[in-house]
């Protein structure tokens, strides 16, 4: 860092934290991509920029009904506070100064249709993260409701789908029945708005956390990355579900003789290029502005 004279305290897989004070972190979102919890060798451009900007519009829509980490994407409110930053314009679009949150540990994944590792999972045994689900459920199909379906929050390898018995025991019964009615809300809200655009919201997965006492929504919210989202006439039961985002990169990772394992396979221009386009697509369908338009773009 030039100016900006911040201390890194952590790295995921696709962001990096910064502290401003005992109080304050700043969330740098990458361009990394990530797939079955390996890091690609290679970018994504406009993604870091593409998540944060779809975290900000998603926050901005829930105000008023949620608490949330969140305080500001804007380079020159985070200048107040960490100067120095309005010239690092690299971090423009892709940062958050968020609150520093307890979180929860716990992912909080809400289903409203059946796919990814639980449709798996329902074939496998007529579960979902080993609770009672409808019978003859195809892939795709909507649940009659949706389902709160946590799984843990590893420190490393994979997180482990779980059931409420077992994410009570681990956050208590009381703190869970407060995680729950927040997600399900949420993921009504995100649903009914993504809905009137032409688009489904199959499943997403929430992070929380104390700030103050509160329990407060965090980290990233409704993103490609975080969720399944479906152009809602593609949807079939049954089917292999269409993705408005990641798919191509899916297929090529697909036919790839890769164990899921480090090292990752050497992603293709094209594919690198086509997956920053599906990002950027994301954005601009979800919120109707134009990626150009948001901070450093
Ligand atoms: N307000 C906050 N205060 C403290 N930590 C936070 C806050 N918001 C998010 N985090 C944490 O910051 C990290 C963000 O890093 P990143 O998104 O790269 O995560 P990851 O958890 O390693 O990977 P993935 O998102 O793919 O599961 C996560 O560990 C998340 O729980
Ligand atoms: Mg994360």
């Amino acid at each position: 860092m030039s100016e900006v004279a911040l201390q890194h305290i952590y790295s995921g897989k696709v962001r990096d934290l910064y502290e401003v004070d005992a109080q304050h972190l700043l969330m740098v979102a990458s361009d990394r991509l990530s797939a079955f919890d390996v890091v690609m060798n290679e970018t994504i451009e406009n993604k870091g920029r593409v998540l944060t900007g779809l975290t900000n519009f998603w926050l901005r829509e829930f105000s008023g009904s949620v608490p949330m980490a969140l305080i500001s994407c804007d380079p020159d409110v985070i200048e107040s506070m960490v100067p120095g930053f309005s010239s690092k314009t690299e971090w423009h679009g892709r940062t958050m100064l968020v609150r520093k949150a307890e979180m929860l540990p716990l992912e909080c994944i809400v289903r409203g249709r059946l796919a990814g590792q639980a449709y798996d999972e329902y074939v496998n045994s007529g579960t979902v993260h080993n609770m009672a689900a409808p019978k003859a459920m195809a892939l795709t199909d909507a649940f009659p409701t949706p389902m709160f379906t946590p799984s843990t929050k590893a420190e490393s390898g994979h997180d482990i789908n779980i059931d409420l018995e077992t994410a009570a025991s681990i956050v208590g019964a009381e703190l869970l029945n407060k995680a729950q009615t927040m997600c399900l809300d949420l993921f009504a809200k995100a649903s009914a708005k993504l809905q009137a655009s032409g688009l489904t919201l199959a499943d997403t997965k929430f992070e929380l956390g104390f700030v103050d006492g509160e329990l407060v929504v965090c980290d990233e919210v409704l993103t490609p990355d975080s969720s399944r989202i479906w152009p809602s006439d593609e949807v079939r039961s049954g089917e292999t579900p269409p993705s408005f985002d990641k798919q191509p990169f899916r297929d090529w990772l697909s036919e790839q003789p890769w164990d899921k394992t480090p090292p990752p396979p050497t992603i293709p221009a094209s594919i690198l290029d086509i997956t920053s386009k599906r990002y950027v697509a994301a954005y601009e369908k979800v919120t109707g502005r134009l990626l150009r338009d948001w901070y450093g773009a």
